[in-house]
């Protein structure tokens, strides 16, 4: 019995693979490095390429998905909004019918980017911002949530996020989209049985406590004993270490490199810039002090933590901004699930107690 399903392999994917020996991460055939320079619409075409008859540019496609997706927004009432995001999010998307082909599968992409600024507004007591058909995918969601036009490098900022996070292999959320897809079940019940799985804390939920920790720690000064303490006491340091990159997470130099352009383009409080890099140098180097034969590198959720809160999304929204980009991979293993996969029954082995006999 092996419960946490460690080294059972349970799909042949063309999708993506993580390769944890050598830092690196390989989404169809294109390494993670060269693939954050492309748009989030061509890494969605990259993604769902022979599992539905594309477009030359989905970007319109998208865009006219984004701008019929809007008319759902409506149906957020008061107890909705009360809800967190993700899960008013999430609500909203059950009301999408439940098909298997391009046009259901672009507006399960566009779901997320639209419902989530909308709703972050709505909470407010503000109006939603209707999405604009021609506007590029990210630079679009950045628009509805602030209301201002985006600079070409927060748009380019989100559009690196949103494909660095596209596809990671068969992650827990994305094996429940293939077991969902398995039975034959249509896409929108693939897309929130892995949103489900993607808001449990030890999936999704890391970059929030990473700005807790932040905050937490104070100023560049403090981090070093800040960080000492919390080592002492046996604690984690929240953005650091991977169970399965060994040697470097791709995803964290991706997102570095665009928090990077961002600070350069002044739109990343230097400060927190600052305090963000006193703390990362110093925990690094007593991570490695302290388990010299165990490497603890930044991971992913690190960077992500400063990259949205730099854009403008509250932390309570960032599990939903992790959907809007991973949606498109979620897709792509439900389709491919439902074209060369099999019914995914595993077995249990019974541990209660066996049935009286008659006297
Ligand atoms: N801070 C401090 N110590 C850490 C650590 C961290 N972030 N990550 C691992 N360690 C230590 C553990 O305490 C453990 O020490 P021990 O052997 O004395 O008990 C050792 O390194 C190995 O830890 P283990 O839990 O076996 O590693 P893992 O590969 O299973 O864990 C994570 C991977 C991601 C769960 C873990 O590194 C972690 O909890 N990180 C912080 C949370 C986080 O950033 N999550 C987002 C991941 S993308």
């Amino acid at each position: 019995m092996n419960s946490g399903l460690e080294d059972v392999v349970a799909a042949n994917t063309v999708l993506s693979d993580v390769d944890g020996a050598n830092g690196r991460l390989i989404v169809r055939g294109i390494s993670l490095d060269d693939l954050v320079s492309r748009r989030y619409e061509d890494v969605l075409a990259l993604l769902w390429d022979g599992f539905f008859p594309l477009p030359a540019d989905l970007a319109p496609a998208l865009g006219a998905a984004r701008a019929a997706i809007f008319a759902h927004v409506a149906a957020a009432d008061p107890a909705l909004l009360a809800l967190p995001p993700v899960d008013a999010m999430r609500a909203l998307l059950a009301r999408l019918d439940d098909g298997e082909d391009g046009d259901s599968a672009l507006r399960l992409v566009a779901a997320p980017a639209v419902f989530i600024p909308a709703l972050l507004r709505r909470r407010q007591g503000l109006d939603a911002i209707a999405p604009d058909a021609a506007r590029g995918h990210a630079a679009d969601i950045l628009t509805m949530l602030t209301g201002a036009v985006p600079t070409s490098q927060q748009a380019a900022a989100l559009d690196r996020y949103l494909v660095t996070v596209a596809d990671h292999g068969l992650n827990a959320s994305t094996f429940a989209a293939r077991v969902i897809a398995s039975t034959r079940a249509g896409l929108t019940s693939s897309v929130l049985a892995a949103l489900s799985a993607l808001k449990g804390p030890l999936h999704g939920g890391a970059p929030g406590p990473v700005l807790d920790m932040l905050d937490a720690a104070g100023s560049p000064e403090a981090a070093p004993g800040w960080i000492e303490a919390e080592l002492a006491r046996g604690e984690r340091l929240m953005g650091f270490g991977h169970r399965i990159y060994r040697v470097r997470d791709p995803r964290a130099d991706a997102l570095k490199a665009a928090v990077r352009l961002l600070a350069e383009a002044g739109a990343i409080d230097p400060a927190r810039l600052a305090l963000a890099e006193a703390l990362e140098g110093s925990a690094l180097a007593q991570l490695k002090a302290k388990k010299p034969d165990r490497p603890l590198d930044t991971n992913v959720e690190f960077y992500t933590a400063l990259l949205l809160e730099a854009l403008g999304f509250p932390r309570e929204a960032f599990t939903g901004v992790f959907a809007m980009g991973r949606v498109g991979g979620w897709i792509a293993h439900a389709r491919e699930q439902a074209e060369t996969g099999r019914l995914i029954r595993p077995l249990s082995v019974y541990i209660g107690p066996e049935p009286q006999q008659a006297a």
